[in-house]
């Protein structure tokens, strides 16, 4: 179907416009907290620049708004804003952000520069409970109304009921098996209303059965094609933009009419995080939004 510049191709992601990237002036791998990590390997900090640059680049042909925020010294890992917290752009009343609790306290000073980043725009905040770790985006995808949350190495399940309570929409949580694929968009992206990308090996059996019944037309992943961190990917209208692209995956895609673009962000992959780590969304909707206010 041909569509005008900017419009949503029918069937296509009703969010993926609009993001939040954070400049990686004090990037590094100073700590250990995925198995990806490892305190001895140097970042390159000028590659790292130019390759964050790159993506930034690459989202904006791809017809993206990005916004820009500067990182303070001390949070390196704050570059992967995807964890920041959970994105409601549509909330009944104005939009509201659930600012992430995360797990190991190298990342817990980041929670503060994420909520102030929010609150100057004005978006209303909702609180996650002291004692429930949960990394936002990074641990929770939509697809259609549904929001799928991973738990277990980063985020705990009872987080997905109160996620569900703030937004009055549906969440589905699974768990995660593989500490390798640690957050749930290592193992998940979604494409369209009807595709999705899925590593079956990062979940476990009852995981497994709730993608299948919610993803018509999925494209599982082998083991390898996982671990290349492919499904950590953005998607823009029909652009994917991927970290890693196997030549299978890279022509289901195609053959699906989406245009795929690799993006090398090698640097990054040294402190275990890919393209969509790197990008929070901001124009999610969950829930029932604000059309139905009126009713309210
Ligand atoms: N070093 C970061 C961490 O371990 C990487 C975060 C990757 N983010 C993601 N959304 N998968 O927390």
């Amino acid at each position: 179907m041909t569509v005008g510049d900017g419009e949503v191709r029918e069937g296509g992601l009703s969010w993926g416009r609009t993001y939040l990237m954070c400049e990686p002036v004090h990037f590094g791998v100073l700590y250990e907290i995925n198995p990806w990590m490892h305190a001895e390997v140097q970042v390159d900090r000028e590659r790292a620049r130019a390759q964050w640059e790159g993506l930034l680049a690459t989202l904006r042909a791809a017809g993206a708004v990005v916004e820009v925020m500067q990182q303070p010294e001390g949070v390196p890992d704050l570059v992967f804003t995807a964890n920041a917290g959970i994105v409601n752009a549509t909330a009944r009343g104005g939009p509201r952000f659930v600012p992430s609790h995360f797990r190991h306290p190298e990342r817990q000073p980041e929670t503060a520069v994420f909520r102030a980043w929010f609150e100057a725009r004005g978006w209303a905040i909702d609180t996650l409970p002291e004692a429930l770790d949960h990394e936002g985006a990074g641990d929770a995808l939509p697809f259609g109304d549904v929001l799928l949350s991973g738990y277990r190495f980063r985020s705990d399940q009872a987080a997905a009921t109160v996620l569900s309570g703030f937004t009055g929409g549906p969440v589905r949580s699974i768990e995660l098996v593989d500490e390798r694929l640690y957050h749930v968009d290592i193992t998940f992206c979604p494409l369209d209303d009807r595709h999705a990308i899925g590593a079956p090996m990062g979940w476990d059996r009852y995981g497994r059965t709730v993608v299948e019944a919610l993803v018509p037309e999925p494209l599982w992943l082998t083991d390898e094609e996982a671990l290349s961190f492919c499904a950590n990917s953005v998607v823009v209208g029909r652009t994917v933009i991927m970290p890693s692209t196997p030549v299978r995956v890279g022509r289901r895609l195609e053959a699906w009419g989406f245009d795929v673009v690799t993006c090398d962000v090698s640097e990054f992959l040294k402190a275990g995080g890919g393209c969509r780590c790197l990008t929070l969304a901001l124009d999610v909707g969950l829930g029932p939004g604000p059309a139905d206010a009126t009713a309210g």
